[in-house]
This record gives C-alpha cells, structure tokens and sequence, in this order.
C-alpha cells in the first residue's frame, strides 16, 4: 500500500530546537545493535545548535547550496532531511513515526531537488542501521569515493560513528 502523503515544507530557522530535539531523540533510540549508547552519545554530540542554525541559514538564501526539508504534527518535528551539493547530508524520522514511508518520500524529494540542480550522481554517508534503507532505493557501496576503500568513513552528523559510501545515479 502506498504510504500516506505528509505536508512536507521548507526548513526555516526558527526550527532549530525542534529538529535538534528530533535528531537527538532519534539517534538516542537506535538499538545497541547498531551503535553502543557511547558511539550514540559521540553521534548526538555533533548536533549543535550553532552547527545546525548555520546550516538553515544558509538554506534560507536564494542561491544556497542546501536544501532542507521538515514534517511536523501538531505536537513535534517528525522528520528532517537535507541535500548539500550533490550529498544527502541528514536524513533523520523520528522513531515513533520510522516504517510509515516518510523516510522513502524525504528521500524521493531530495532527489527531485538534485535532479533540478543538475546533479547527476548523488552520494551519502549511510549509517549501518540505514544501510538497508538506502539499499532498497538503489544506493550502492561508492567506489569512486576514495574512503570507501576501507568500507567506512566518520560521518559529518556522527563523529567517530563509522558510516559507508554510497551513491546512485540520478
Ligand atoms: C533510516 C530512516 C531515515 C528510514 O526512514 P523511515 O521513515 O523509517 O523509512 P521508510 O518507512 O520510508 O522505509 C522503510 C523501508 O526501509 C527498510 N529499512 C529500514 N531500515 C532498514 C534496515 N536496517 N535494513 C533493511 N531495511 C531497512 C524497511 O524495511 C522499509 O522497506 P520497504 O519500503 O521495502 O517496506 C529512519 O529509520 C531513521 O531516521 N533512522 C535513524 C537515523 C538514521 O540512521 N538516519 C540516517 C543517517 S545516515
């Protein structure tokens, strides 16, 4: 069944706190299978307000390079997504709402967004509880990315979390 569409908007920068709290939460509930809660902590220590009011800063400005999206019920952030050039920078759905197809749907506009833009090949640092995510819409192990040769790199939004390449072709 196809998932329920959801009022997708801009990012503004008045959504700083609530999408910290949502990025915060979120990462606090990936299972210890994944990520030990000290790897989690060092992941949610890279989520400053300064780091993220830049970032919707920049998104705000007509000719800005990041694209970043929000959905939002009546009561909290749900979920945030942003395009930075040609890489998914931050694909985050709060874990009360995972599974319902709004990580598919953020996902399926950033890459509308970077068709428009022109670009051509799109790459993200996937986390390995994502992995099969991004998997399952195409994204493959990126080769051309030198780090990749290892299998994993430290993640913008994850410090010592160890992610993995991977790209799709538009
Ligand atoms: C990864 C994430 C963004 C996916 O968002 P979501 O809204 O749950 O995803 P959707 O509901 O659109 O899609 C779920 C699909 O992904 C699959 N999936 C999700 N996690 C998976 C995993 N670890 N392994 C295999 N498949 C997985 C589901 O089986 C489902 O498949 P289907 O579409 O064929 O039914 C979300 O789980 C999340 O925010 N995780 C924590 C934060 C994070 O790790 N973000 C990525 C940083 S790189």
């Amino acid at each position: 069944m196809a998932p329920e569409p959801v009022a997708i908007r801009h990012a503004e920068p008045a959504d700083v706190q609530a999408v910290l709290r949502l990025l915060r939460e979120t990462v606090e509930a990936i299972p210890d299978a994944w990520y030990t809660p000290l790897q989690r902590e060092s992941w949610k220590a890279l989520f400053t307000e300064d780091a993220l009011a830049g970032l919707l800063q920049r998104q705000a400005q007509p000719q800005g390079l990041t694209h970043a999206l929000v959905v939002e019920d009546a009561s909290r952030m749900m979920a945030f997504a942003c395009l930075a050039g040609d890489e998914v920078k931050m694909l985050y759905v709060h874990p009360s709402a995972q599974g319902t197809g709004l990580g598919g749907q953020l996902l399926t506009q950033l890459e509308t967004e970077a068709r428009r833009r022109g670009v051509s090949r799109l790459r993200l640092r996937a986390s390995a509880n994502a992995l099969g995510f991004y998997k399952g819409r195409g994204y493959a192990r990126d080769l051309g990315n030198a780090s990749s040769a290892t299998g994993s790199t430290s993640c913008d939004c994850g410090g010592q979390v160890l992610c993995t390449w991977l790209a799709k072709t538009l």
